[in-house]
């Protein structure tokens, strides 16, 4: 695996195996890599001829400046992960690279990014575009893969590469989970033992919920939710919404649509966790 650090450097690489007729696949990440990115680098690696797995702590998207600094950063652990893994370029740029001059374009794509992460993260969506729409532009890639624990993000992106008309194929890969059914997060390694044991009641919650939810409403089923977590020990419901999986928007029957899912954020200590279960689908 070759690291590169400038989009020339890449953009070379690159352009001599397209010329080669080489399918590209993307992998954008924030670094800090766990076995859910090796989820989704390895689909991307048995599905094209070169994998790309990028490797950027990307400051637009963040509105809490402790949040971006507390960020993990481990940039030899997540090549020795990603040449495992079998990529074939770990691309990991400066800020100056990827931003040369502050980004002034504007992404909205109402309603999908007004509510959820959207209403509590103001501008986030409109920076994860900034890189996402950026990444696609230096790597060109025939295929982008994302998690489906970043359900909003998922949705948004699709909308954007719509929009922009971007001929690519984005893949949604499932959320991959610790044994316990914690969902894989960069952010996990900053939760103490203490509060690692508490963030577990978040997955569970979500899965007993899907049992309650087949015999009771779309409002009892939020506030089993809502109080499951207020009870417990060291968490903070930031939200929990059950949404129409396509539009994002809340439903208020289970007969509101075919695809019901369930996102929730919830603090654990100071660490900002989050998940999402499918009811529907
Ligand atoms: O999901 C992430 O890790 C980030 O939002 C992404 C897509 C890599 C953009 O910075």
């Amino acid at each position: 695996m070759t690291v590169v650090h400038t989009i020339s450097d890449l953009q070379t690489a690159l352009s001599a195996l397209r010329q080669q007729g080489k399918v590209i696949g993307l992998v954008p990440t924030m670094g800090a890599l766990h076995a859910g990115h090796a989820s989704l680098v390895k689909r991307s690696v048995a599905e094209n001829d070169v994998t790309v797995v990028s490797i950027f702590v990307n400051p637009t998207q963040f509105n809490d400046k402790n949040d971006l600094e507390k960020y993990p950063r481990t940039l030899e652990a997540d090549c020795q992960l990603l040449e495992d893994c079998g990529a074939t370029f770990a691309f990991a740029p400066s800020v100056a690279e990827m931003y040369p001059q502050p980004d002034t374009r504007r992404f909205s794509y109402a309603p999908l990014d007004t509510v959820m992460e959207g209403a509590f993260r103001p501008g986030h969506f409109n920076g994860v575009c900034q890189i996402v729409s950026k990444l696609f532009d230096a790597v060109q890639p025939d295929r982008a893969y994302f998690g489906e624990k970043d359900f909003q993000q998922l949705a948004i992106i699709r909308a954007m590469v719509k929009d922009l008309n971007y001929s690519l194929q984005i893949v949604g890969c499932p959320i991959v989970r610790e044994a316990d059914g914690l969902a894989m997060s960069s952010r996990n390694t900053r939760l103490s033992a203490e509060e690692r044991k508490n963030a577990l009641k978040i997955s569970q919650t979500l899965f007993e919920s899907r049992t309650f939810a087949a015999t009771h409403s779309v409002a009892d089923t939020c506030e089993f939710v809502e109080q499951s977590i207020n009870n417990a020990t060291g968490l903070r419901l930031e939200y929990f919404q059950l949404v129409d999986g396509n539009t994002l928007q809340p439903i208020q029957a289970w007969d509101d649509t075919t695809y019901a899912v369930g996102c929730i954020t919830v603090f654990c200590g100071d660490v900002r966790l989050i998940d999402n279960i499918k009811y529907k689908e």
